[in-house]
């Protein structure tokens, strides 16, 4: 059975406990559109009071260490996360990858960390404005993903449950640029096909594939009607109820259309 669009709000470095009122009002609206999955990564501070508030949306973290514990002064672990409430992480979001040298292997052994504790993980990858130009965006997004992605050594895993994979175009986070439908249409579509080759078609077919990059409630249907787009990754129309909702809400009417 197909999945439902996942809709994810990554809240990057925004929200104290005043916005604990935006995560309830999108918890509320979340469960009258149950035809989308919605979920939202905070700061690490509000993921045990989004938590603890939220009955249907799924909360989650931006990065996780890839050590279970230690002398590793302002990380957190995966465990950490779980211990707090969270189902899922984000992993080599671009700003984690420029503002923090993160590299593809450093990805790889935080996404088997995050695998080990129990959550889920949402890889990231996407070219820079420069690489695109170049006429390298394809290779170079296929090259991140093969270095970063997990393994998955039980053949009983649910790996499409585990796992999803977001594209997201540097030159188009925050910019209100995003890249047209025949670029994300093939870009998926290559991801789809390496997917497939990794995971075999019963995994990697049904593996959910999230754009981001100036997703808002006007261009969304758009872009989530595109051929192999499972959802999206929202970064700052995330931060209103009124705009994240009108996001999934659009999630909702390319599904039934
Ligand atoms: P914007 O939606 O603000 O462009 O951010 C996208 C993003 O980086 C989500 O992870």
């Amino acid at each position: 059975m197909p999945k439902r669009p996942y809709i994810v709000g990554n809240w990057k470095m925004h929200g104290t406990r005043a916005m604990l009122s935006e995560a309830r009002t999108i918890d509320r609206a979340a469960q009258r559109h149950m035809k989308v999955e919605v979920a939202i990564a905070p700061p690490y501070t509000l993921i045990h009071p989004v938590h603890r508030e939220a009955e249907q949306i799924a909360v989650g973290a931006q990065d996780c260490h890839h050590e279970e514990s230690g002398a590793h002064t302002g990380d957190i672990s995966a465990a950490m996360v779980a211990d707090a409430g969270g189902k899922f992480v984000i992993l080599g979001h671009s700003e984690r990858r420029q503002n923090h040298g993160e590299t593809d292997s450093e990805i790889k052994a935080k996404a088997d960390a995050a695998l080990n504790a129990g959550l889920r993980i949402i890889l990231c990858c996407g070219e820079s404005e420069k690489t695109r130009d170049s006429g390298k965006a394809v290779s170079h997004v296929k090259k991140q993903l093969k270095a970063s992605l997990p393994q998955f050594e039980d053949s009983s895993e649910d790996i499409s449950e585990r796992l999803t994979v977001a594209y997201e175009p540097i030159w188009a986070i925050g910019t209100g640029k995003t890249a047209t439908t025949d670029d994300i249409a093939e870009m998926h579509g290559e991801i789809r096909a390496l997917l497939i080759s990794l995971y075999g078609e019963e995994h990697g077919a049904e593996v959910r594939i999230l754009y981001g990059g100036s997703v808002k409630p006007e261009n969304a249907a758009e872009i989530l009607a595109t051929q192999d787009v499972g959802g999206a990754l929202v970064g700052g129309a995330s931060l209103t109820a009124d705009s994240f909702m009108g996001i999934a809400m659009a999630a909702g009417e390319a599904e039934e259309s």
